[in-house]
């Protein structure tokens, strides 16, 4: 296994492994790999000839007074995880090669980056396209994949691949879970003991409001009313948002239905949890 940290040597190592016919899986993370993002390598081994992992925190899709300086980091554990996943080359630039002094380029996805954790998170979704952007045309893969655990990313980063005619096939995979079902993601070690206790009310919602869907014919305003409920009974929590909406458009909608996305997002403590699912199979 390879580490890259220069912009210019990632992509020229990529170039000729395409020129010699080699097939490039790609699996973007800002590291502190736990086993959601392991899954996404698994599946990226599966499929492709060679696959390239990058680790970046990227600073352009943190808004003042996130977590950029805390974000946890440990690139030493990850190339462990990494070299048994069966990494070929881990890319890990510095954010003064991936935006340098005189940087102005964005890519800008509009409508579904506005709602949800757009609104919440005014410019991440911008930092988020621009930078997966960059890392497409840096390691030129033919295939990428990403989680479920970020829903509107996952939907945005498809639109954006469309819309641009970027030249690659993106890949959803299912939302991996801790076994008491908390969604893993790297900012659950923030939790105290009392929060990561209080955080499993998001995945008991969820389980909740699926069980109230498949009784049928009920509103999402209902569904969204109980789950509210089960939520703010918990001291630590406080509801960001809570939606019912179209898996593609990202719309509310008032009735459920094959397509309906329940999503959420809630601080425990000062951590900002996201989860989501179906609500009918
Ligand atoms: P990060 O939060 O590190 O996540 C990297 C990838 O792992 C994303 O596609 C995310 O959806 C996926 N992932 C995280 N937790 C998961 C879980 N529990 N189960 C399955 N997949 C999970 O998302 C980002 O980084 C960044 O925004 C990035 C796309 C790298 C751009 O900077």
């Amino acid at each position: 296994m390879k580490t890259i940290i220069s912009v210019k040597e990632m992509q020229q190592w990529s170039l000729q492994q395409k020129a010699a016919g080699k097939q490039i899986s790609f699996v973007p993370t800002m590291g502190f790999l736990h086993a959601g993002h392991l899954s996404l390598l698994e599946e990226g081994r599966n499929q492709g000839d060679l696959l390239v992992l990058s680790i970046f925190v990227n600073p352009t899709q943190f808004g003042v007074g996130e977590d950029f300086e805390d974000y946890p980091r440990d690139l030493k554990a990850d190339a462990e995880l990494a070299a048994k996943a069966g990494v070929d080359v881990i890319f890990a630039p510095p954010a003064t090669q991936m935006y340098p002094q005189g940087y102005a380029s964005w890519v800008d996805v509009e409508g579904i980056t506005e709602v949800l954790c757009g609104a919440s998170r005014p410019g991440h979704f911008r930092g988020v396209t621009t930078v997966v952007s960059k890392l497409f045309n840096i390691v030129q893969p033919d295939i990428a994949f990403f989680g479920n655990k970020d829903f509107q990313q996952l939907t945005v980063i498809k639109r954006m691949v469309i819309d641009l005619n970027m030249p690659l096939e993106i890949v959803g995979l299912p939302i991996v879970r801790e076994a008491d079902n908390l969604a893993m993601s790297s900012r659950n070690s923030y939790l105290s003991a009392p929060e990561r206790f209080q955080a499993l009310c998001l995945s008991r919602a969820l389980a909740h409001a699926r069980q109230l869907a498949a009784q049928g014919g009920v509103k999402a305003s209902e569904v969204l009313n109980a789950v509210r409920e089960m939520i703010t009974a918990k001291d630590l929590t406080r509801i960001d948002y809570l939606k019912i909406c179209h898996q593609s458009s990202l719309l509310d909608q008032e009735f459920i239905d094959a397509d309906s996305v329940l999503l959420l997002a809630v601080y425990v403590g000062k951590t900002r949890l996201i989860d989501n699912g179906f609500l009918l199979d």
